[in-house]
């Protein structure tokens, strides 16, 4: 079965999906997008993520390319028409195609959306949650508006690129003051050696992630200790247990930081538990 995009209104085949080559995303990066997880047929805490779209499309003064409705109807018709039982479904929107120019185009130019979703294997995922993941800590180099989702990833790709040479899947950035903000696309946390979860407050700093909150529910429910603070690479060098969060990962335990063993050098049981109750604490709709 061939894969199926959308892309301006229409579905087209995903090895012919394209947008002109002067698309603002293209030339300027001038666009945001979401990433949900598909999980069982369900579309994991889609208000949540597309609330968010419209945060981060309000702050660039960049229109919805449709409905909010209309957008949530493509996207399940994206996870439908690509037979995606476990996977992703990524939704971009930029400010559009015009002539280049760095100032904001004229206002008949509508917006430029595109969705497409893809498989992936659950068994997979969990034979890397058994094992844990390494990262690779980073100088924060990002502009300070990381709380908008925007597709200007490249920092984040060269935080990454380099985990991935030295041993990690993810980097964790560093910012002046020796504290941990979050990785190259997932949000941080430790558990400290009393057994108290620890993670960066979302004022600042940080990408405010929808997994993160779900934990953060999780958390209450089930009654952990926890204090939202900045935590420093030291303190994570110490810590009983590591993990990151996002929608790609949903909670991934951490057994190596710079190559140092945390804890006992396998999953932790916090994050482990965490882990296997996280879609409890989601908004789940059937596709
Ligand atoms: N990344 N921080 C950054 C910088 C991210 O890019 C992401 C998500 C997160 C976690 O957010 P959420 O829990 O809402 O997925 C934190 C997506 C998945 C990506 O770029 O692939």
């Amino acid at each position: 079965m061939s894969r199926i995009a959308y892309v301006n209104g229409q579905y087209v085949r995903h090895a012919d999906a394209a947008v002109h080559v002067e698309d603002r995303g293209y030339q300027f990066a001038d666009g945001v997008y979401e990433v949900c997880e598909v999980w069982q047929n369900k579309i994991v805490d889609m208000p949540r993520h597309l609330d968010r779209l419209g945060r981060s499309l309000g702050e660039l003064r960049i229109d919805w390319p449709m409905s909010r409705a209309a957008v949530e109807f493509v996207l399940r018709q994206v996870v439908t028409r690509n037979r995606v039982r476990n996977g992703l479904v990524y939704i971009q929107v930029t400010r559009g195609v015009s002539k280049r120019d760095h100032f904001f185009p004229p206002e008949d130019v509508a917006p430029s959306i595109v969705i497409t979703a893809r498989s992936s294997s659950p068994e997979a995922a969990k034979a890397q949650a058994d094992q844990g993941i390494a990262v690779v800590s980073y100088p924060e180099n990002r502009w300070p508006r990381v709380d908008i989702k925007t597709v200007a990833l490249l920092p984040n790709v060269l935080a990454k690129q380099n985990a991935k040479e030295h041993g990690g899947k993810e980097a964790w950035y560093v910012d002046g003051d020796g504290n941990v903000t979050e990785g190259g696309s997932t949000n941080a946390w430790i558990v400290t050696k009393d057994g108290v979860l620890v993670t960066r407050p979302a004022e600042s700093g940080i990408l405010r992630g929808i997994t993160r909150a779900a934990v953060l529910e999780l958390i209450d429910r089930e009654g952990l200790s926890f204090e939202e603070r900045p935590f420093s690479l030291e303190e994570a060098f110490e810590a009983k247990e590591a993990f990151v969060t996002a929608a790609t990962s949903v909670v991934m335990p951490v057994t190596r930081v710079d190559g140092r063993i945390i804890g006992n050098g396998h999953p932790g049981s916090v994050a482990t538990r965490l882990r296997e109750l996280f879609h409890t604490a989601t908004d789940l709709q059937t596709v």
